[in-house]
């Protein structure tokens, strides 16, 4: 998230210095080379906008913001220590009169009760007087080129009405959308946990729907193109929700509820009925492989797309994995290709080798489980031509028209 900001910034303000602990990604950037967004020949580095692992270059700006990771911990509490280390090397830096904002993703009262602390513990300097808090959260959506940093309206807050008027002014040249200015920090941080938990309760709502209907045998999609049709009904699709963001924030805010003694219900049944769905998928191709007779053990499966959604390289907390490892856990010998994600961190991660797509030829199930446009941009014929006869296709996110779908080949899709 930050790269983004920091260039849409360099457009507007003479001296942006983009700090980063990561050495090989700050080589990159300052090459020109996004290995999170790769572009051909790379992307060029205004004049104004530099690229830096030393601390000591942060100590000329008068301006902070902070974009680091906010993941939850192996029991899917807030892991903050990305965010307190960044309070740490800020307050290593930080003069008087400077102002510091927060993008990432956190629960309400983490910048004013948790960031400002911190800097004034490593500073010396008082919170609100000596230097002061702004939070602006981030909404980009990656992958997607129509709902970019430059067209979507953001979100300013300061801990103080002048403060409010500076997080504006740096923000409003480079927001064309423009900017809503909320009425408190601890607003603007709920509202950006709101958004994205109302969207992982609406997937989870399609779901559960998808579940039910399933089992009464309609095809989940086909209800939506007939709902969909009524004006005030919200289009949301089943899937795995996967990624740091829906899968993550929801936690955030459940944690800090349960903390002021409140246990979120509908929240937490959303979590966790999305997080069961690669579970779900996997018992799903095992029931079809058995209705196809010959066994299950040792049958090859290809997974298509392993990343946390379509058209994007990040696999982080992707449920794909999930379902490969449940596939082998059930004898099966599943195969996974992407095109998009890289080979060397996929298998750092999660201990899974990548193959090609001809690996994937005369596979007995298919699954597509991430839609990438590069799969479907490929003649059908050849995408059908990866599974047997008999054979079975999982279509996760019902991107393919079953309509389409040979003989031979036996197609559920959620
Ligand atoms: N990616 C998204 O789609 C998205 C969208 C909206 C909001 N957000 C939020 O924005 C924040 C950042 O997300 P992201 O996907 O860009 O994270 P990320 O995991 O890509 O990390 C961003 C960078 O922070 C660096 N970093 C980690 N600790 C650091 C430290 N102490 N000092 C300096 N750099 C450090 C990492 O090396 C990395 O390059 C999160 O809170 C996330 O929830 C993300």
């Amino acid at each position: 998230m930050g790269l983004p900001l920091a260039q849409a910034l360099a457009g507007a303000h003479s001296d942006v210095i983009a700090f980063d602990t990561d050495t090989a990604r700050v080589e990159g950037l300052s090459a020109g080379m996004d290995r999170n967004e790769p572009e051909e020949g790379g992307f060029e580095v205004p004049a104004s906008l530099s690229f830096t692992t030393e601390v000591s270059d942060l100590a000329a700006a008068s301006v902070y913001i902070v974009t680091v990771p906010t993941p939850i911990d192996g029991d899917q509490r807030p892991d903050l220590r990305p965010l307190q280390a960044a309070c740490g090397t800020i307050g290593g830096v930080i003069s008087k009169g400077d102002l510091v904002i927060f993008e990432s993703t956190v629960y309400p009262g983490v910048t004013e009760e948790v960031c400002g602390p911190l800097i004034s513990e490593h500073s010396g300097l008082k919170a609100g007087t000596d230097f002061t808090l702004g939070y602006s959260p981030e909404r980009i959506n990656p992958g997607d080129t129509v709902h970019t940093f430059a067209t979507m309206m953001k979100i300013v807050a300061g801990q103080d009405a002048q403060t409010l008027d500076r997080v504006a002014a740096i923000y409003d040249p480079v927001v064309p959308a423009g900017l809503h200015r909320a009425t408190s920090i601890k607003v603007a941080e709920a509202a950006k946990v709101t958004e994205n938990i109302q969207r992982d309760l609406n997937i989870a709502l399609m779901n559960e729907l998808a579940l039910i209907f399933e089992r009464i045998g309609v095809r989940t999609a086909d209800v939506i193109d007939a709902a969909a049709t009524k004006w005030n009904f919200q289009r949301f699709t089943p899937g795995l929700v996967g990624g740091h963001c829906i899968g993550v924030d929801p936690y955030y805010l459940i944690s800090r509820a349960e903390a002021l003694g409140y246990y979120p219900e509908v929240i937490r049944a959303a979590r966790r009925l999305n997080s069961s769905m690669s579970q779900h998928v996997a018992q799903r191709a095992v029931q079809m492989l058995v209705h196809l007779g010959n066994g299950v053990a040792g049958r090859k499966v290809g997974v298509l797309g392993v990343t946390f959604k379509e058209d994007v390289t990040d696999f982080r907390n992707s449920q794909v994995p999930e379902i490969i490892r449940q596939l082998h856990d059930f004898g099966l010998a599943p195969v996974a290709h992407d095109p998009h994600a890289d080979v060397d961190r996929f298998r750092e991660e999660y201990g899974i080798e990548l193959r090609s797509w001809e690996d994937l030829v005369g596979v007995d199930v298919l699954v597509l489980a991430v839609p990438h446009h590069a799969f479907l941009g490929r003649p059908r014929d050849e995408l059908f031509a990866l599974a047997r006869r008999p054979g079975v296709i999982i279509d996760v996110r019902s991107a393919l028209n079953p309509a389409e779908v040979p003989e031979g080949i036996n197609y559920w899709s959620l």
